[in-house]
């Protein structure tokens, strides 16, 4: 069964390998056989009315107002309220799938939808996820379940969220709860998606819950288009990350034995690892040592703290002047079975003297960007991919969100081209890279941003909720069943 409105047309074009503008050569990148082409969203951006969940409660604050203006935790004051109403869609978004011709969808449970109060399950959000598994199965989509995307319970944020004593054991519970109540047959997990995304927004820049750091009122750094973005970091928003942070490795770990554990004791087999971030941290000039050795701490923290806590079992920071942490986590040591790398964009990195250091993020100038003004720089892929097999050559690599803001769609197939030729570039050079999931199905609900950016392999009329395949839909269909394309 294909889509009624696309189903043939991007079924032929994608047999035919036209894949609209997608090839000029006829050299073709073959990737291996097995390789899972895929595509992720998460739960609180498309599914509508999550409205358990701390993010309901962040968005519905109200404007702050200084006399002069005022501003809302999500620009033009927007809220997630209906989303894509996938939740009452779940039915033609599969069909969506079966027309790309994907293999692995990566989506989330949401904990709020399924225990929106502590203790209480609701079972029709439990029976619903059940039914959206077996749509996907019906179809010959595998899925990967994300247990955790940003978005948490309002029940468990009042506890204090990762600073709750009690959320390894919850977050364990939780896990569970998904592995055999819903998802028995799930293979790959991934327990928590970009863990310094999400505590860097609610703990340092403030614009996410728990808002804390930045000015407290959610309406911090939210886009790049201006230039600078990131102002320097204080100590103090550095040090506010680490108590969640603890939480949240201690939890992850907690999650992970217990899903090897379930899954083990029914003769399954179960691949559990995180989601994380990386960007490419390049000098704003490679000549001024001080922006060379900022870079270089911006990369050690953001992108190597947490995988390499995971590999080490210890958390280290030390970044001089501002911070040094050193805490072993029982149990984390060895618990990622894959590396889920989300890649996005490079950011340039700038350090001067002036009341003390300051060191900050800006984009890099006259190079292609896309609608939030990010760099597309498809080499970074490549160059983290490298790095992630020169720092863990055992692990396979699941990339697990790679896309961009494109309303016009004029960049996207290209990007898709570019970002997919780097990959193989890698693993021609030994990245052990299993699948690739782009960023995003659908046009969603992009946090602080709102319904602005447009990630949508199918772009949705938020009107109508009406779903439309982009050209780049045709050129990824075309990959995703010839496992691969024409260079
Ligand atoms: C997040 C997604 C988000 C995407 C684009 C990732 O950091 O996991 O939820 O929509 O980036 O900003």
């Amino acid at each position: 069964m294909f889509h009624p409105r696309f189903g043939m047309l991007l079924t032929l074009a994608a047999l035919l390998h036209t894949g609209g503008e997608a090839h000029g050569g006829t050299r073709k990148l073959q990737f291996p056989k097995g390789f899972k082409w895929c595509v992720a969203t998460a739960p609180h951006q498309i599914e509508g009315y999550n409205t358990e969940s701390d993010w309901w409660d962040w968005e519905n604050l109200p404007p702050a107002c200084d006399g002069q203006a005022c501003s809302c935790t999500v620009a033009g004051c927007e809220k997630s309220g209906a989303a894509c109403d996938h939740w009452n869609r779940v039915e033609e978004d599969t069909s969506l799938l079966r027309e790309l011709g994907v293999q692995q969808y990566r989506m989330g449970i949401e904990w709020a939808k399924v225990e929106p109060r502590e203790g209480v399950i609701d079972w029709a959000a439990v029976m619903h996820y059940r039914e959206e598994l077996r749509l996907l199965r019906e179809a010959g989509v595998e899925p990967m379940i994300t247990l955790q995307h940003f978005t948490m319970p309002r029940w468990v944020r009042a506890h204090g969220g990762w600073e709750w004593g009690g959320m390894p054991e919850a977050f364990e519970r939780w896990a569970e709860f998904v592995f055999t109540e819903i998802a028995p047959d799930v293979r790959d997990w991934v327990t928590i998606n970009e863990p310094l995304v999400h505590l860097g927004g609610g703990y340092a820049l403030g614009v996410t819950p728990p808002g804390l750091g930045g000015n407290g009122k959610g309406d911090g750094p939210r886009n790049t288009c201006s230039g600078s973005y990131v102002p320097t970091p204080t100590p103090a928003d550095v040090e506010r990350v680490i108590p969640p942070m603890l939480g949240l490795l201690q939890s992850h770990a907690r999650a992970y034995h217990k899903l090897h554990a379930v899954a083990r004791a029914q003769g399954k087999q179960v691949r559990v690892g995180i989601a994380h971030h990386l960007r490419v941290f390049d000098p704003v000039s490679k000549l001024n040592p001080l922006h060379l050795i900022a870079a270089g701490y911006f990369d050690g923290f953001w992108n190597w703290a947490v995988p390499e806590a995971l590999r080490t079992g210890v958390l280290k920071v030390s970044i001089p002047t501002m911070i040094s942490v050193k805490e072993t986590i029982p149990g984390l040591k060895g618990t990622q079975d894959f590396f889920g790398l989300n890649y996005y964009t490079r950011d340039r990195v700038w350090a001067k003297f002036k009341n003390g250091i300051q060191v900050g993020l800006s984009t890099s100038r006259n190079v292609p960007l896309n609608d939030l003004c990010w760099e597309i720089y498809p080499e970074g892929i490549y160059r983290l991919l490298k790095a992630v097999h020169e720092r863990f050559p055992a692990l396979p690599v699941l990339i697990t969100e790679n896309g961009l803001a494109d309303a016009e769609d004029s960049r996207r197939t290209r990007f898709l081209q570019d970002h997919l030729k780097q990959i193989h570039r890698a693993m021609r050079e030994g990245s052990d890279v299993q699948a690739y999931c782009h960023w995003s199905l659908l046009d969603n609900f992009e946090w602080v941003e709102g319904f602005g950016p447009r990630f949508g392999l199918y772009e949705v009329d938020y009107e109508t909720q009406e779903r439309k395949a982009r050209p780049s839909a045709l050129f990824y269909s075309g990959v995703a069943r010839n496992n691969g394309f024409l260079e």
